[in-house]
């Protein structure tokens, strides 16, 4: 019988020189879900990729003197890297780049058109040029970016049109009829009430600003623009448009396109309305997961708060890192990176539960039976219900995996790993072992053991793709005892198992020493990484400028800010503006001129509390030296006002922070 097909797929990503590990999550994730595919015995297609085109890339490969393609094809090396080390088994990995996906891009760019689907006009909207995009008036927030609050600026340019507000009905009739098509449910509500049930615009698609894109073919000067671009490649990686389609008649639909949350809109709503125009099926399922958080925020590049995934693999071991991703946060839900949480998980769950379990099993093995169990058992009291919880165990992950409820799955499977450590407590094989006509009840309590660690090492292939095979080199589990079918049927093992002791799947860490190093390792990361980014910071320093530059708050520390009381404040000779103020500063009094006569009449401010910026470096002025610096408020028409403390006597000399 031939195999049934299963076709997932992870967003592509946009090329950066740090995938972070919230990247690493989706991938893992789509990662885990393909080989669980795979063990259930589809025919799994696994696509992911990278998302290569636009304004960004194009800058920052000018900026670092290369083009934008041999730019992103540095990069991708580095990506392909980082999916080996976190052994991510994808079957394609598409680059928007490719040739072949240019072409396919240009025929459905053409056949919408032509067939009235896309239509040319122009486009105005407020632009945001860091997160390169165009909002309407009514998405902005306060008149600003509604994603990263900064300055928008009113741009028009000639663009092609989708029609995606042709689709809007039959879209929202499509959700309300496939209530599994957009995962988790409440994803849905969101979509149809805050987007489709107030109305699509349609959607520009084109671009003439740029250049790094794929060339609307029949009006050059335009660029096909992101969307149609990135969303196609689910498709052209399977050869749609191409001499050869045989991947896309057997691959499409999609089972699933695991995707962000920030991305579901596109997902759910832009890309099945391209599908229909196309007439082509729609994916079965969108699944929209959570962010990984560091303190409540989303951890992203820009913010300079990522964890890099190599800095932990290194440390713990891919199986330990993807095993905490998947375990400890619900894959739907947002979920917060903790490097105590990822300690505290690989201490109790890995090394107690589960390396112990293995460890412990096979040392009884060898130092009661020498290594080899005797095939005559006897059975115990306590054989049934360990038996009946590893039967249960199996249809409940399934249905979990069915779900992508990973860290559910992942419960379950403790639960069965925890109850077989506590059928070792209940069997006390150290007691059994002192007498001999217990012999036959000791090989059995052990077998059990091991038959019940020989399911568990099937079940956790999806997640782990290094752990299980440590376990059966252990317990010399062979090829045809690890079928996904072979978990159903208790007693596989052979009756005369022998073992032989292994490495340590998961040491112990020491939570209080290894935190500090964890962290520190963490730091240096992102300050590599950031030296990286400097050099790029500057070359994009004329961009930048027209934004407000954020600080640290240790840059903020460097100045010095203090109380001063004003003794005297004279004007001087030649000057129009400037007042030459002595301020006491606690015990010391200092000359500060200032250009403030027009606001401020000599004498005016004396008795007054103001502000100083303490440690500016002196500069000479009218001849004098000036130590520092009064604070002021200016408005739009150039008037000022001095800072003061509400307390008029406050002590001057005070430090303010
Ligand atoms: O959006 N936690 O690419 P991308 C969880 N090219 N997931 C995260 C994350 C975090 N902290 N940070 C990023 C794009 N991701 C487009 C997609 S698809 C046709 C085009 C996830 O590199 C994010 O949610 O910005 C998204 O699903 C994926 O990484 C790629 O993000
Ligand atoms: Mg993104």
């Amino acid at each position: 019988m031939a195999k049934e097909k299963f076709y997932i797929t992870t967003p592509i990503y946009y090329p950066s020189d740090k995938l972070h590990i919230g990247h690493s999550y989706c991938t893992v994730a789509t990662d885990t879900m393909a080989r669980y595919k795979r063990l259930r015995g589809y025919d799994v297609m696994f696509l992911t990729g990278t998302d290569e085109h636009g304004q960004k890339i194009e800058r920052i490969a000018t900026s670092q003197g290369m083009t934008p393609k041999e730019y992103t094809d540095k990069i991708v090396v580095g990506i392909k890297e980082l999916w080996k080390t976190l052994h991510i088994s994808y079957d394609k990995f598409i680059r928007t780049t490719d040739d072949y996906h240019i072409k396919a891009v240009q025929k459905i760019f053409k056949q919408l058109y032509d067939q009235g689907d896309i239509y040319k006009s122009s486009y105005e909207g407020w632009y945001c040029t860091p997160c390169e995009s165009f909002f309407t008036e009514h998405q902005l927030v306060d008149g600003k970016c509604p994603d990263c609050g900064r300055d928008v600026e009113l741009l028009k340019e000639e663009s092609y049109f989708f029609r995606l507000s042709k689709y809007q009905d039959r879209i929202i009739k499509y959700m309300e009829e496939n209530p599994e098509f957009l995962q988790p449910n409440t994803r849905q509500n969101e979509m149809i009430n805050n987007f489709l049930k107030p109305g699509l615009e349609d959607l520009a698609v084109s671009r003439t600003s740029f250049k790094w894109g794929v060339p609307v073919e029949f009006d050059p000067g335009h660029i096909v623009y992101v969307w149609i671009d990135a969303l196609s490649n689910y498709i052209t990686a399977l050869g749609w448009g191409s001499d050869d389609d045989s991947l896309y008649q057997k691959f499409w639909p999609a089972d699933i396109h695991v995707v962000g949350k920030e991305i579901v809109r596109f997902h759910s709503i832009i890309w099945p309305a391209m599908l229909m125009a196309l007439d082509m099926p729609l994916p079965k399922q969108i699944f929209g997961h959570g962010w990984l958080v560091i303190n409540g925020g989303k951890m992203s590049k820009s913010v300079g708060n990522v964890v890099d995934p190599n800095v932990l693999v290194d440390k713990y071991g891919v199986d330990a890192i993807r095993y905490f991703l998947l375990r400890e946060i619900a894959f739907g839900q947002d979920g917060n990176f903790n490097n105590e949480a990822l300690i505290q998980r690989i201490n109790s769950d890995l090394a107690n539960d589960l390396g112990n379990l293995v460890s412990r099993t096979v040392g009884m093995i060898e130092k009661y039976f020498g290594g080899t169990l005797p095939a005559d058992r006897t059975e115990t009291p306590f054989d049934a219900d360990l038996k009946a919880v590893a039967a249960a165990t199996i249809p409940k992950v399934e249905e979990k995996m069915e779900h992508l409820f990973f860290s559910d799955a992942l419960a379950e499977i403790w639960n069965l790993i925890r109850r077989t450590n506590k059928y070792i407590d209940e069997t006390q094989p150290w007691i059994l072992c002192k007498d001999e006509s217990k012999k036959g009840e000791l090989a059995n309590a052990l077998y059990n053991v091991a038959e019940s660690i020989r399911i568990v090492s099937i079940l956790i292939q999806p997640f782990m793709p290094l752990t299980p095979a440590k376990i059966w080199a252990q317990l010399h589990i062979t090829e045809d005892m690890t079928s996904w079918e072979s978990t159903k049927t208790w007693g596989i093992l052979p009756a005369e198992l022998s073992v032989e002791k292994g490495e340590t799947l998961f040491p112990r860490i020491d939570m209080k020493k290894e935190l500090a190093e964890l962290e520190a390792a963490i730091k240096a990361s992102q300050a590599t990484s950031i030296a990286n980014q400097q050099k790029k910071a500057e070359e994009k320093k004329e961009e930048e400028s027209k934004y407000p530059a954020e600080i640290t708050i240790d840059d903020f520390c460097k100045v010095q800010l203090k109380v001063g009381e004003v003794l005297e404040s004279t004007a001087v000779e030649g000057s129009k503006k400037l007042l030459r103020n002595v301020i006491k500063i606690g015990d010391e009094e200092r000359v500060i001129f200032s250009g403030i006569k027009d606001t401020y009449a000599p004498g005016a401010l004396v008795g007054k509390r103001v502000v100083v910026a303490y440690n500016l470096k002196p500069r000479k002025m009218m001849g004098e030296m000036s130590y520092g610096m009064i604070l002021c408020a200016e408005d739009g028409d150039g008037k000022l006002s001095i800072l003061t403390t509400d307390d008029k006597d406050f002590a001057s000399g005070s430090e303010i922070s």
